[in-house]
């Protein structure tokens, strides 16, 4: 992204910051983006099926991925689920309001297009004051997927989601950057034992601590369709247009031969004899700091004029978890 496209983006006259004139387009089924502590949502009435099928159009989303749905209060949810187990509630007292997506049995009201008419929903309480001032003022259960065309990049500012739908939001609330920067956990309770459908910005191994050990869903990599145990993970997302290569966590970074290469990486030891970009997440281990700067820093990557990205992966446990499931899917060509 240039300085130029920057200022004309934050000059945007759809960005806003006004909750209530945001909520009441929510009501009368438009389509508002809005903060949340992982990512840029886009939001529309989750009971307004006519409001719903206008995020798939703007997303350009196949209806086989569902919405999750989100509320600012657990006295909504006999609208939307018809049971909370013991461990949906412990899991909700725990993790809620924050990162966490749970997959629970649906009502009627909540229309078959959310649900891809899957017998479950997936249900959220977001963190951020600001997502849950507009879901209070909004009074309707809001069906939001990240506000970005399918397959890209997650928005993480109020000018990404711009850049990426345009004229396609009716107006989008700014809350600045996104604290958590990876979307939320989603873990499903439709059958006897939690199955991890999506890693996320809530950790598996604090939900472990909690409930146990949890099922991982595998995707196969080579059939992307409603078949998949884990609908709308699909093996190739999150994708940059540059070219993406990964490196191991310990491995040594070189530029790919002929090519203006950028490096995405993290801790202290410096490689960047030979790149044309890099940016390093973190001068320590920390993977908070990483996960706050992921997704912004593929999006500068790759508006930055070159020809292959080289990142490399995270250690396999907490939100590294997490990027390395979105680093693999965005390197799948
Ligand atoms: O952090 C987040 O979760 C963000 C913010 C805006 O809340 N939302 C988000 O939504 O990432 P989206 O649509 O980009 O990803 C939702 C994914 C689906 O692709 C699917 O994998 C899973 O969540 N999901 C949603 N509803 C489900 C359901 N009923 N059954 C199974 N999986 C579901
Ligand atoms: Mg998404």
């Amino acid at each position: 992204m240039t300085a130029e496209t920057f200022l004309i983006n934050t000059m945007d006259t759809r960005i806003t910051t006004d909750v209530e004139s945001a909520a009441s387009l929510l009501r009368k089924g438009g389509l508002v983006a809005f903060p949340t502590e992982t990512v840029y949502g886009l939001g529309a009435d989750a009971t307004n099926v006519e409001a719903v099928a206008k995020v798939f159009a703007a997303k350009q989303r196949p209806t086989f991925d569902p919405l999750i749905v989100h509320i600012c209060d657990r006295s909504q949810l006999p609208d939307i689920v018809t049971a909370v187990s013991d461990i949906a509630d412990l899991l909700m007292r725990r993790f809620w309001p924050g990162p966490l997506t749970l997959v629970l049995p649906r009502t009627a009201m909540i229309p078959d297009l959310v649900t891809a008419g899957l017998p479950g929903v997936g249900v959220r309480m977001p963190m951020h004051p600001i997502a849950l001032k507009l879901l209070r003022s909004a009074g309707c259960p809001v069906a939001a997927p990240s506000a970005n065309p399918f397959g890209r990049i997650s928005p993480t500012t109020a000018a990404h989601v711009i850049e990426g739908l345009g004229n396609r939001v009716d107006c989008v609330v700014d809350g600045g950057p996104c604290l958590v920067g990876l979307e939320s956990t989603v873990l499903s309770l439709m059958d006897d034992r939690p199955v991890l459908l999506r890693p996320g910005g809530c950790p598996p191994e604090d939900i472990e601590k909690e409930i146990g050990a949890v099922e991982r869903a595998v995707t196969d990599l080579s059939k992307d369709d409603a078949a998949q145990p884990a609908p709308g993970m699909l093996s190739r997302h999150y994708a940059p247009r540059t070219p993406l290569t990964l490196i191991d966590p310990l491995a040594r970074a070189v530029p790919l031969p002929g090519r203006r290469t950028g490096l995405m990486t993290w801790g202290a030891s410096p490689e960047e004899a030979g790149f044309d970009r890099v940016i390093r997440l973190t001068e320590s281990n920390d993977l908070t700091e990483c996960a706050a700067k992921f997704f912004a820093s593929l999006r500068t990557l790759d508006t930055s004029g070159l020809n292959a990205i080289i990142a490399r992966r995270f250690p396999e446990h907490g939100l590294g978890i997490a990027m390395n499931d979105r680093l693999r899917r965005a390197a799948t060509r």
